[in-house]
């Protein structure tokens, strides 16, 4: 088991919040890079920050997952939703966004933007959730711990746990451009967000094996869990 710092709290947003700027402040770029995740679990955190943005700092926003094939504000479009509900509130610039395009060649796609972090020094905080089956990112059970960037056939699992959020809009789509494993885990720093008990200690407690994409943050040397409490407790048990 790797070691991790845990927090949780009834105020999931807040506790998240806290951690983002702590994450930021402790990084001593002028404008940190920063990756933030779509999906239900960081709604509480990016409604904090649209609350607090007059305290919330500047960073460089670095997308890290989209769906394949997909215009950029198609209404199932990750980087879109993050600018909706984040990136608008703190106006920030679009010269600020390293944004997967996902009607592009997908190797041709993957390359620029793995070149593009490189360039711009790296990931400096990288915020994620987990899937149910275990994923980050889009890397899916069974993904290679040292990818970078690729193009995803989404599990029949994954497809299905989204459809809550695309139905309405032609379902979800069978492939995504993901950062790898191997990117993610270049961050200096990581916060994942959980609100998923079982998964959760299946990562971060149990053998660290391709079968569970998330279990490589084990190995990640500076990595910050912020979790409901039904997750924390859960964790604190298996500690
Ligand atoms: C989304 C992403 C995914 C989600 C995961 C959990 O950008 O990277 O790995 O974090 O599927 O989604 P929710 O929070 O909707 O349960």
């Amino acid at each position: 088991m790797g070691v991790y710092q845990l927090f949780d709290h009834e105020d999931f947003g807040d506790i998240a919040f806290q951690q983002v700027v702590k994450a930021v402040n402790d990084n001593h770029r002028p404008n940190p890079t920063i990756i933030f995740p779509t999906g239900g679990t960081p709604e509480p955190l990016y409604t904090r920050i649209a609350e607090l943005r007059s305290f919330f700092p500047m960073f460089d926003y670095i997308n890290l997952d989209q769906y394949y094939g997909i215009e950029y504000d198609d209404p199932r479009s990750y980087p879109f939703e993050i600018e909706q509900k984040l990136l608008k509130a703190l106006k920030l610039k679009p010269d600020l966004q390293l944004v997967f395009n996902a009607t592009a060649q997908a190797n041709h796609e993957c390359h620029r933007i793995e070149n593009a972090i490189r360039h711009a020094g790296g990931i400096d905080i990288a915020v994620i959730g987990i899937g149910p089956n275990g994923h980050i990112a889009f890397n899916e059970p069974k993904t290679d711990f040292n990818t970078r960037a690729h193009l995803v056939d989404l599990t029949p699992e994954t497809i299905a746990a989204n459809q809550k959020y695309c139905a309405q809009f032609g379902g979800v789509p069978p492939q995504a451009l993901t950062l790898g494993l191997g990117t993610i885990m270049e961050a200096k720093k990581i916060i994942l967000l959980t609100n998923k008990p079982e998964i959760t200690l299946r990562a971060l407690h149990g053998s660290v094996t391709t079968d569970v994409p998330a279990s490589v943050l084990q190995r990640h040397p500076n990595l910050t869990v912020v979790a409901t409490p039904q997750v924390g407790a859960k964790l604190r048990l298996a500690a």
